[in-house]
C-alpha cells in the first residue's frame, strides 16, 4: 500500500521521459523565454542619469557625493587641489588631472594671457549652462586663471576609436551605442540652440579633430560638452548674427556661408565677411555623426537610414536645413525602427 501511494505521489517514473525529450523540452522553454525577452535584450541599457546632478545655481554634486557643495573658491582651489599630471591642452587651456578630497578632478589653467577673454567667456558659459549636457563645474578662480571641473577618464571624443577598440569596451562598440552617442551629440547642439543663455553657436569647430576635442566621453558612455570658449549669441529677432573668429576659413567641414564669398581675386577682409547663424552647426552634424557611427557591423545600415536627413543638413541654404530637434527625432525613429526589425528577425529565426 505504502509503496503504491509513494509511486503515485511521485507521478511518472523518471525513465518514462527519455533524456532527449527532456533536452528538447528545456530547449523549447529557453526559446520561448528568449522570444518573450527579446525586446529587453535589444534595448541598450539607458545611460544612467548622472546622479541627478540638479543642484541650485553655484553648487555642484559629482560621483557618489550625497549633497550639493558650493563651487570652490580661490582659497579652496589653492589649498585643497593637488595638481597631478597634464592630460590635455588646446589653444586656451592646459588641463591637469588633479585631486580634491581624494576625488579625481580636472584643473584647467589659462595657457596664454592673450586668450584670457576666451577663457572668461568659457567660464561664463560653463556657469550659465550647467546641465546634463555640460561638464560639471566644481569651482574657479579668475585671479589665478583656473577652472575646476569633473574629470572624465575616457577623455575627449578624439580618442573614441582607441577607447572602443580596447577589449574591455567591445560590448559597447555596437551600432546601437554609437547611434546613442550621435543622439547625445545632437541633443547637446539642440540644448545650445535653445539654452538658458539664448541661441548659442558652437564656433570652436572648424575641423573634425578640433570639434571632437571639445566633447568628453563619460564613464557611462554618454557625451558632455566641455569647451565652451567660443559660443557667440544669435538673436534672430534683433538680427544679431555671428562670425566664428576673424580669419578666413577653408574646407568643406565648415558650412558654405562660413567661406569667403568674393572669390580668390578679392583678398579676405573680415569687415566684408558676412555673418551667419546657428545653422552652421547643423551643416557639421552628418560628419560628426558619421565619425561616431564608425565602422562596426550595422553602422552602414544606420547611415543608409540617416541619408535623407543628413542630405537636408547639407543644404546650401541655411534656412532649409533641419533643426537639431528634427534631426534628433529622426535619429530616435531610426533607432526604434532598427531595433524592432532586429527583434522580429530574431523571433522569426526562433
Ligand atoms: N574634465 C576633463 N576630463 C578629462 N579630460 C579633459 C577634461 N577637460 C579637458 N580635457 C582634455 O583636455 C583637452 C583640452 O581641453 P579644452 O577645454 O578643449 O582646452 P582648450 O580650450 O584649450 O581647447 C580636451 O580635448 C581633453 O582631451
Ligand atoms: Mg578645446
Amino acid at each position: 500500500m505504502d509503496g503504491k501511494a509513494q509511486d503515485s505521489s511521485r507521478g511518472l517514473p523518471r525513465r518514462a521521459v527519455p533524456p532527449a525529450m527532456g533536452l528538447l523540452l528545456s530547449m523549447a522553454l529557453m526559446n520561448a523565454l528568449l522570444y518573450l525577452c527579446l525586446d529587453w535584450f535589444f534595448i541598450a541599457p539607458p545611460h544612467s542619469t548622472p546622479g541627478s546632478t540638479h543642484c541650485p545655481h553655484g553648487h555642484f554634486r559629482m560621483g557618489q557625493m550625497k549633497n550639493c557643495s558650493p563651487w570652490l573658491s580661490c582659497e579652496e582651489l589653492r589649498t585643497e587641489v593637488r595638481q597631478l599630471k597634464r592630460v590635455g591642452e588646446g589653444a586656451v587651456k592646459r588641463v591637469f588631472l588633479s585631486e580634491w578630497k581624494e576625488r579625481k578632478v580636472a584643473l584647467s589653467r589659462l595657457s596664454r594671457l592673450e586668450m584670457k577673454e576666451d577663457f572668461l567667456h568659457g567660464l561664463e558659459m560653463l556657469k550659465g549652462l550647467q546641465s546634463k549636457h555640460v561638464v560639471t563645474l566644481l569651482g574657479f578662480c579668475e585671479d589665478d586663471n583656473t577652472i575646476l571641473t569633473e574629470y572624465h577618464p575616457l577623455g575627449s571624443l578624439s580618442s573614441l576609436e582607441a577607447t572602443l577598440n580596447l577589449s574591455k569596451y567591445q560590448n559597447v562598440n555596437t551600432w546601437q551605442h554609437r547611434l546613442q552617442l550621435a543622439m547625445d551629440y545632437v541633443s547637446i547642439i539642440n540644448y545650445l540652440h535653445h539654452s538658458p543663455l539664448g541661441t548659442r553657436v558652437m564656433c570652436d569647430s572648424n575641423d573634425l579633430p578640433k570639434t571632437l576635442s571639445q566633447y568628453l566621453l563619460t564613464s557611462n558612455f554618454s557625451l558632455v560638452v566641455n569647451d565652451l570658449d567660443a559660443l557667440p549669441l544669435v538673436n534672430h529677432s534683433s538680427g544679431t548674427l555671428v562670425k566664428c573668429g576673424h580669419r578666413e576659413l577653408h574646407g568643406d567641414f565648415v558650412a558654405p556661408e562660413q567661406l569667403w564669398p568674393y572669390g580668390e581675386d578679392t583678398p579676405f577682409d573680415d569687415d566684408l565677411m558676412p555673418s551667419y547663424d546657428e545653422k552652421i552647426d547643423i551643416w557639421k552634424i552628418p560628419d560628426v555623426s558619421s565619425f561616431l557611427l564608425g565602422h562596426v557591423e550595422g553602422s552602414d545600415m544606420v547611415r543608409f537610414h540617416l541619408f535623407d536627413i543628413h542630405k537636408a543638413c547639407k543644404s546650401q541654404t541655411p534656412a532649409e536645413r533641419p533643426t537639431a530637434q528634427d534631426i534628433l527625432d529622426t535619429y530616435k525613429k531610426v533607432l526604434n525602427l532598427l531595433r524592432d526589425t532586429m527583434v522580429s528577425q530574431t523571433r522569426e529565426m526562433l
